[in-house]
């Protein structure tokens, strides 16, 4: 994979899967844009990587004006955008669907589908002035199945993959690829919290629980997504768009944790 004279937006890039993307381009040669609305986090991964390499813009990517905003930072500071990590993204609460707070759901679909719709909405001139470009949207193991408990997640996650496929049939023959990647539960902030939400005093427990329905038996890590999306982000990936890609050990290949290896000697 070489980024060498390409540029990448990344969304929610001051954390967690977003800024192992943004090192990992930066990495192999790339340019970044970091977008995110956590401003003191962001401004770092700038710092750290360096004025020529990477700039970073605070956004709301729920914001329409935000959102053309760091587009155009991105083309004033870099002239182009050749791939964007559409990632930005929350997990709300913890609660079934007759409990779900309203206002709550409104804010988790407004950044996980608004803030990827905006998002493709605002990048996607650029790309088809260039007549080339690569997305990566974010979603999860949550669009593929049903999450009890995590409804407003759940949906938002099946219409990020609903949203890269109708724009992989827009953008495809004007020479653009628009794939999404599932995570599993990757060791991040997000993954923590969903823990601390579903057991305040226990939330080891509540992640050894899931662990032990994942066949690989652990958590991923952030590196390990920023492997997959670059990979689709990259040249290497020529002929693939539209399709979800999970990076999820295993989880979602079965469905229940099954039998396990210890009951089965
Ligand atoms: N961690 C997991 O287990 C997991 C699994 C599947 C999918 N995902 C998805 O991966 C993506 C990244 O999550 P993460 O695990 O790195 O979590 P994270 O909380 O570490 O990072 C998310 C980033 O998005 C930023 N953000 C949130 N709302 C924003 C907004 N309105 N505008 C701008 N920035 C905003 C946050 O400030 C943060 O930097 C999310 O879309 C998440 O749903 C995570």
């Amino acid at each position: 994979m070489d980024f060498t004279n390409r540029v990448a937006i990344v969304t929610g890039g001051a954390n967690g899967i977003g800024r192992a993307v943004c090192l990992g381009f930066v990495a192999r040669g790339g340019k970044v844009a970091i977008v995110d609305r956590d401003a003191e986090a962001g401004a770092a991964l700038a710092a750290e990587i360096g004025k020529d390499r990477a700039i970073f813009r605070a956004a709301d990517v729920t914001r329409a004006a935000e959102v053309q905003a760091y587009v155009e930072a991105t083309l004033d500071a870099f002239g182009g955008i050749d791939c964007f990590h559409n990632n930005a993204g929350i997990e709300g609460r913890i609660a079934n669907i007759v409990d779900y707070d309203e206002a709550i759901y409104d804010a988790v679909m407004g950044v996980n589908v608004k803030g990827v719709f905006l998002g493709l909405k605002y990048v996607l001139p650029a790309m088809i002035k260039a007549g080339r470009g690569s997305v990566v949207n974010t979603a999860s193991v949550a669009g593929l199945v049903g999450t009890p408990g995590m409804s407003a997640y759940t949906a938002s996650k099946h219409a990020v993959n609903g949203l890269t496929k109708v724009a992989c049939g827009e953008v495809g023959p004007l020479g653009i690829r628009v794939n999404a990647v599932c995570p599993g539960p990757i060791a991040t902030r997000m993954v923590q919290e969903i823990a601390r939400q579903v057991s305040p005093n226990n939330p080891d427990a509540v992640e050894a629980g899931y662990s032990a329905a994942i066949p690989l038996r652990r958590f991923g890590q952030a590196e390990e997504v920023a492997n997959l999306v670059l990979f689709l982000l990259s040249d290497l990936a020529s002929n693939i768009t539209g399709g979800q890609y999970t990076v999820d050990g295993g989880r979602t290949a079965v469905p229940s944790a099954g039998m396990s290896q210890s009951s089965l000697r």
